[in-house]
């Protein structure tokens, strides 16, 4: 028997259309159509509690630039909580630790977590403190919004899902998957432009053309990422 593994997403976010426009295409779509993932997105500014609907403010100490105010944003958050469970609170910033393919694993097993969508400079620190459990980075950029980001974590951790992919795009050979970057691959037609496809992908023998594939994985990991070599060689 195999327990279904559902997995709840809540977003927090001052563009909820940006996220749930993204939930309608792909394997995200499917997996929302299959219910195997919830997404659910709240307006930020729906919070607020002035006439002009006021979600920033300038920072204490002068600088340039506005701070997400921490009671809008605790608002927001109580929405989630008070009627559900809101899982790991993570906050989208620069400053955050990096994602990685093992946080997106432990991510789409975790059954809940919230997304908080910063923007402007920063958000009050206060908040942080109090209701942050992690904070996460897609990369040393800096984005003008949390939403790509969140998009980003939304995409690579629905795809791990149990039963969201089928299994011609199971993502077990995924680069990082396996710690190693994706052997090349090759179509239709036979001949592209004067090129042709390795004879070993023609020849029909399985176990050869596994060993090519690996190999051309570990050499493209060498050359392209010498980082993620060293991990490989001394774990295996
Ligand atoms: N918000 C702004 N920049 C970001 C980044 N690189 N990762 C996650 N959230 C962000």
């Amino acid at each position: 028997v195999t327990v279904m593994q559902r997995l709840t997403i809540h977003v927090l976010t001052l563009f909820p259309d940006i996220i749930d426009h993204y939930a309608k295409y792909g394997i995200v779509r499917r997996s929302v159509e299959r219910e195997l993932v919830q997404i659910h997105t709240v307006n930020i500014r729906d919070f607020t509690e002035d006439r002009h609907r006021t979600v920033d403010d300038t920072p204490y100490g002068g600088g340039a630039g506005m701070i997400m105010r921490a009671d809008v944003l605790a608002r927001s958050l109580e929405s989630v909580s008070k009627s559900n469970d809101a899982g790991k609170v993570i906050l989208l910033t620069p400053q955050g630790r990096t994602l990685t393919q093992t946080l997106a694993n432990e991510l789409s097993i975790s059954g809940t977590f919230t997304l908080i969508c910063g923007r402007y400079r920063g958000i009050d620190e206060r908040f942080c403190e109090r209701y942050v459990d992690d904070e996460l980075s897609i990369g040393d950029y800096v984005l003008s919004g949390g939403e790509p980001a969140a998009m980003v974590v939304i995409d690579a951790v629905t795809r791990l899902v149990p039963g969201v992919m089928n299994d011609f795009e199971s993502g077990l050979d995924d680069s990082f998957q396996n710690d190693l970057l994706d052997c090349p691959w090759y179509t239709r037609p036979v001949e592209f432009e004067g090129m042709t496809v390795p004879d070993v992908l023609m020849g029909g023998d399985h176990k050869k053309i596994e060993c090519w594939r690996h190999e051309q994985s570990i050499l493209r990991t060498k050359q392209r990422r010498p980082d993620m070599m060293k991990k490989y060689s001394t774990d295996k």
